[in-house]
C-alpha cells in the first residue's frame, strides 16, 4: 500500500517509524514531515490543510491510505472532503462531525452530558450571558477552570484561584482573548486527582480496541510547575491506572463514547483520546481529542506488537473484526529535548549534533527539525527531538532514554531529568 501521513511533529514521526516497519506498507509519505521523518519515507513539502493538493496527490502516488496526525485538518473537514472527491479511500481520522469532540469542548461536554459518561460539572457561556457565568463562579469553589470552546493550540485553558480574577478571565475570553476560540466559554469544576491518556481506535461500527495508557508531562518545570508545554515526556505503563482503573474506563467511558457516537449518526473511524483524571480510584473525563497524543504516541508506539497499518486501514474500512492489539508487558518512556525559551519565544536554526549509534531499545524521533540549505540537521521548533526507549520496567526505560538524550547536542537544550519520578515513587 501506498500511504500518506499528514503531520510534522514528534508523534508523526514515531507514526511513521511504527508504520514504515508493517509489510502491508510499499511506500510511505509524510507531509510536510521533519528533519527525520526522511528515514522512514518520502517527505512532501504541502500542508495538511491544503485539501486541494492533497486530493491531486492521492490521485498521482496511488495512495491507498491517509492517516491523519494532527487535530486540524480533521476539525476543517479534511475527511468529508475525501469521502467526496475519493470515496472509499480509507482515511484515519472521524469527519468534521466526529472532530466536534476536540473543535468545541461545549459539544464535547453536551455529548458527555446526554450519555452519561462521568466529567466535572459544567455550564458555557458567551458575551450575552456574562452575568450568569459570573454568578455561577460563585456558586463554584476554588480554583475556577474556563475553556475556550473552540481549538486554541493547548492555550486555552486558565485555572484561577481568585473569584474577582477568574470573573475579569470570563469577560477577557469572552471578548476575543483567543480570537473566535472563546466566543463560547465553558466553566467547569475542578477536579482533584492525577491524570492520564487512553487512546481508542474505532472503526465506526462499535469495535474498538484500547492502545497502552500514558502519563505525560506538561509543564516546563521539574515538580510540575511553570507553563503548560505540548508535552515534556511520557511513560507507559502507568501504575495507578491498573485492571481495576481501566475496567472502570472501559465500562463508563470508553463503551459509552463509542455508542454514543453511533447513536448520534457520528460516523468515527479514526483515534479518540480521552484525557483522563484518576479522582479517588474514580475516572472522569478532563477533555476529548481527535488524535494520538503527542509525545504520548512517542512512547505508546513502543508498546504495540501488531501490525497498526492492519489495524488503522481495518478501522478506516469500518470493520476491525476479531484483529488484534497486541500490546508488550514491557515499559516504555520518551524524554522530550526543547528550544531555550520554550514554550514562549525560541531561537531557531540552531546545528543538533546526534549519537552515531543508538542500541535496539532506544529510538530517537525528531519534532521540530529540519534541513538547512546545505542539508544541516537544524532546529525548527520548540519540541526539537525526543527520546524513547523501551526497558523491563519504567526506570530502566527511563536510564536509557536520559543515556541518549545526554548526547543530543544543540545550543539552548533543556529537558526535563523527572520524567516518570513521580509514579516510581508511588511504587
Ligand atoms: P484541557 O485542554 O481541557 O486538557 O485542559 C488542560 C489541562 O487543564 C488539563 O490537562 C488539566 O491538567 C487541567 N484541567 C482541565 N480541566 C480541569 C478540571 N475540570 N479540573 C482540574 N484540572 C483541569
Ligand atoms: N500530550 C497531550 C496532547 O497531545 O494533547
Amino acid at each position: 500500500m501506498n500511504i500518506l501521513l499528514l503531520g510534522s511533529g514528534g508523534r508523526e514521526s514515531a507514526l511513521a517509524w511504527k508504520m514504515s516497519q508493517s509489510p502491508l506498507c510499499s511506500a510511505l509519505f509524510i507531509a510536510p514531515g521533519n528533519g527525520g521523518t526522511e528515514a522512514y519515507g518520502r517527505n512532501v513539502a504541502m500542508s495538511p490543510l491544503d485539501f486541494e493538493a492533497i486530493d491531486k496527490f492521492v490521485a498521482d502516488n496511488g495512495i491507498d491510505m491517509i492517516v491523519v496526525g494532527n487535530e486540524d485538518p480533521l476539525v476543517a473537514g479534511l475527511t468529508d472532503f475525501m469521502a467526496e472527491h475519493r470515496p472509499g479511500l480509507p482515511v484515519v481520522g472521524p469527519r468534521k462531525a466526529g472532530a466536534m469532540l476536540e473543535g468545541s469542548k461545549d459539544f464535547a461536554k453536551q455529548f458527555m452530558v446526554n450519555h452519561g459518561i462521568p466529567t466535572a460539572r459544567y455550564r458555557s457561556f458567551t458575551a450575552e450571558t456574562v452575568d450568569d457565568g459570573c454568578r455561577f463562579l460563585e456558586e463554584l469553589e476554588a480554583p475556577y477552570v474556563l475553556k475556550a470552546d473552540g481549538l486554541a493550540a493547548g492555550k486555552g485553558v486558565l485555572i484561577i484561584d481568585n473569584l474577582d480574577e477568574a470573573k475579569q478571565a470570563l469577560r477577557e475570553m469572552l471578548g476575543g482573548m483567543f480570537g473566535k476560540s472563546s466566543a463560547t466559554v465553558v466553566i467547569e469544576e475542578f477536579l482533584s486527582g492525577i491524570e492520564c491518556s487512553v487512546f481508542v481506535l474505532t472503526d465506526g461500527h462499535g469495535g474498538y480496541r484500547i492502545l497502552p495508557v500514558a502519563k505525560d508531562y506538561k509543564r516546563i518545570g521539574e515538580g510540575d510547575t511553570g507553563l503548560n508545554t505540548g508535552g515534556m515526556g511520557a511513560v507507559s505503563p502507568v501504575n495507578f491506572a491498573d485492571e481495576e482503573f481501566m475496567r472502570k474506563v472501559e465500562e463508563r467511558i470508553v463503551r459509552p463514547t463509542v455508542e454514543g457516537l453511533i447513536k448520534d449518526g457520528i460516523d468515527y473511524r479514526g483515534f479518540i483520546f480521552l484525557g483522563l483524571i484518576n479522582v479517588k480510584g474514580e475516572p472522569m473525563v478532563i477533555e476529548y481529542n481527535v488524535r494520538m497524543g503527542d509525545p504520548e504516541t512517542e512512547a505508546v508506539m513502543l508498546r504495540i506488537d501488531s501490525d497498526l497499518v492492519d489495524l488503522m486501514l481495518a478501522a478506516a474500512k469500518g470493520d476491525l473484526g476479531s484483529k488484534e492489539m497486541r500490546i508488550s508487558p514491557r515499559a516504555a518512556v520518551t524524554v522530550m529535548t526543547v528550544s531555550e525559551g520554550y514554550p514562549g519565544s525560541y531561537p531557531k536554526g540552531r546545528a543538533i549534533t546526534l549519537p552515531e549509534t543508538t542500541d535496539d531499545d532506544t529510538i530517537i524521533f525528531h519534532a521540530g527539525t529540519a534541513r538547512d540549505a546545505q542539508g544541516q540537521l537544524v532546529t525548527s521548533g520548540g519540541r526539537v527531538i525526543t527520546v524513547s526507549a523501551r526497558g523491563d520496567n519504567e526506570a530502566d526505560a527511563l536510564e536509557r532514554a536520559f543515556r541518549t538524550v545526554e548526547k543530543i547536542d544543540f545550543q539552548g537544550k533543556y529537558f526535563r531529568r523527572d520524567i516518570g519520578r513521580d509514579l516510581l515513587s508511588r511504587l
